[in-house]
């Protein structure tokens, strides 16, 4: 073999082995380096258009652990991100108040329930599971469906739903305080192609935010997100949505349901309790402090500001509670809004405390309470006392259990009258 050749070999070889390695490497970082707004829109405008296309047949170079879509598969290797994703409302996006909904949508209306699934649970091969499910379920005649079976359906908005099209995996520029990837080594599922829009607040406005043209109540969209946010000085900062929901890169995604999310994003401040004439004055006043939209964001949670008296065993004093809300209100059916309180960034809201002094009263409690699904008690026990569900009508009573037992408390004192 002469030199020119061996120089061949060694060409063809660095093409074969060097080449992939270079060329995921490029990838890797290329992508983001040379990243125009352009290329974010468009990656945006394909990554998220629904339906998301069946993935088809996995590569032949991939491990069968790699060709899995379920969370528990890509959480063999990403345990980190398993883990918080497991405790985040995107893995209880198939709920069962979305389950009771589709079922009673009947077996055969794939279209409707594709208009839920595409922000539920977007994948193909989620919606044909639930297919699948739906007939038999409503096949089998009342009789309660045990939670086994494929599960694909039931991990909501799952990794793949975020990650992977086609096969191909997607995600955010590499940390660049990793040591670099193993030369000459194979990465897990062929690498992936990285883009900056998974770092982009319009990421999650595909979901968090509806078109011009989509739901309104009063004028207003009734999915404003990332335009509240947008408005807001968070934006014009450049916090973004994940800088606050996914903080250093965690899957945590908490919001209302989150006792000390919500508690990091207000103050409240208690005024003076005092009587005069007989009358016992106070105050509650809330601040939208720290949430990068309205607080809250959408028609579901109420925040109540409350103010009551207590006797000197402790009892509430039902006559003397006042209290006030912050929330958006709306008939069940959404046609009518009875009132939109909610707080913009750097908003307040006061509860202004004046009842008469009640002669057994020893203490007034000053409360902030949360019940971040108060829209869906009123909606599913509209569902259930008006007839409107009957195949799904074992997972709405259950429903309607979680959107109950999802209420706690922020703020709780007591302030003692004796002392007034
Ligand atoms: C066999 C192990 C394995 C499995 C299974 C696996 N991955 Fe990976 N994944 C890796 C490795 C290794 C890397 C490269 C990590 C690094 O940069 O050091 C990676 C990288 C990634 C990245 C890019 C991270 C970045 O920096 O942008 C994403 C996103 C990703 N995987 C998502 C998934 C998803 C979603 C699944 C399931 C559908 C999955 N992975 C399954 C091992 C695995
Ligand atoms: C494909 C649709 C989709 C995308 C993309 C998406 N989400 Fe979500 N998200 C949902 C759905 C659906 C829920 C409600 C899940 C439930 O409770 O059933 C949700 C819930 C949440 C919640 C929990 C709110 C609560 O009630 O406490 C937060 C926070 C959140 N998303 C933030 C984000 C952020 C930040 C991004 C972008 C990185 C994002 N989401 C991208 C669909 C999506
Ligand atoms: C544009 C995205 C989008 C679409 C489309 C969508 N949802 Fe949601 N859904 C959300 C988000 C975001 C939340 C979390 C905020 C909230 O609680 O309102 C949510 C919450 C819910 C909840 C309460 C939380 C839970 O999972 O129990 C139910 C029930 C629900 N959606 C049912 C439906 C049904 C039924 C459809 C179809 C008719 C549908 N959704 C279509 C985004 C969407
Ligand atoms: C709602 C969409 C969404 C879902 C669901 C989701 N991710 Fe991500 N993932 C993201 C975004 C957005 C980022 C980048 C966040 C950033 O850079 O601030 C990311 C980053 C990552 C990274 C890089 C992390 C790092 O520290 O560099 C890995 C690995 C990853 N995701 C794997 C997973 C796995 C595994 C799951 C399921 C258990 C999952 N993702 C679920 C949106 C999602
Ligand atoms: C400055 C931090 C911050 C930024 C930026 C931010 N959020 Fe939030 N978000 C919060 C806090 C705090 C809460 C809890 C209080 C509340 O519900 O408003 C929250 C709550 C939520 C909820 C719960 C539902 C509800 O009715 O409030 C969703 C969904 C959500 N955020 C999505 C997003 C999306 C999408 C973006 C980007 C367009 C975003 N957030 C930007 C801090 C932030």
């Amino acid at each position: 073999m002469n030199a020119r050749s061996h120089n061949t070999v060694n060409a063809i070889r660095w093409i074969i082995v060097v080449l992939p390695i270079v060329t995921l490497a490029t990838l890797l970082t290329s992508c983001v380096s040379g990243e125009s707004e352009e290329d974010i829109l468009a990656f945006l405008e394909s990554h998220w258009s629904r339906p998301v296309a069946p993935q088809g047949e996995a590569p032949a170079s991939f491990e069968a652990i790699e060709s899995r879509l379920d969370a528990g598969s890509c959480g063999t290797c990403h345990s980190d991100q398993m883990r918080d994703w497991s405790g985040s409302q995107h893995s209880m996006a198939m709920s069962p108040g979305l389950l009771g909904q589709l079922l009673d949508m009947g077996a055969d209306d794939r279209e409707s329930r594709q208009a839920c699934l595409r922000c539920h649970a977007p994948l193909a091969e989620q919606a044909n599971e639930l297919a699948d499910f739906v007939s038999a379920t409503l096949s089998a005649q009342g009789e309660t469906t045990p939670d086994s079976g494929p599960q694909l359906f039931r991990q909501g908005m799952l990794c793949a739903a975020c990650h992977v099209r086609d096969y191909q995996f997607y995600g955010p520029p590499r940390r660049e305080d990793l040591p670099p990837l193993p030369s000459g080594k194979r990465v897990a599922h062929d690498g992936w192609i990285s883009s900056g829009a998974f770092q982009d607040s319009r990421f999650c406005a595909s979901c968090h935010q509806f078109q011009p043209d989509e739901g309104k109540l009063n004028g207003k969209l009734m999915e404003n997100t990332y335009g509240e946010w947008k408005a807001s000085r968070y934006a014009a900062d450049g916090k973004s949505c994940q800088s606050c929901h996914m903080p250093d890169r965690r899957h945590l995604w908490r919001g209302i349901h989150d006792s000390a999310t919500v508690r990091e994003g207000v103050t409240i401040i208690a005024g003076e309790v005092f009587v005069l004439s007989d009358t016992l004055f106070g105050s509650l006043t809330l601040t939208n402090s720290g949430a990068g939209h309205n607080l809250p964001t959408y028609i579901t949670p109420r925040i109540i500001l409350e103010g009551v008296q207590l006797d000197s065993a402790g009892n509430e004093i039902e006559i003397s509670r006042r209290w006030n809300w912050i929330s958006w209100e709306a008939s069940v059916n959404l046609d009518e809004e009875y009132q939109d309180t909610r707080l913009a960034p750097d908003e307040s809201l006061s509860m202004d405390y004046s009842e008469p002094l009640d002669a057994q009263a020893a203490s007034l409690r000053l409360q902030v309470r949360i019940e971040p699904d108060a829209f869906y008690t009123a909606f599913y026990r509209a569902l259930l006392d008006g007839g409107f569900t009957d195949r799904g009508s074992d997972f709405i009573r259950r429903a309607l259990e979680e959107s109950i037992s999802s209420h706690f408390t922020i703020f709780d004192t007591l302030v003692p009258i004796g002392s007034l």
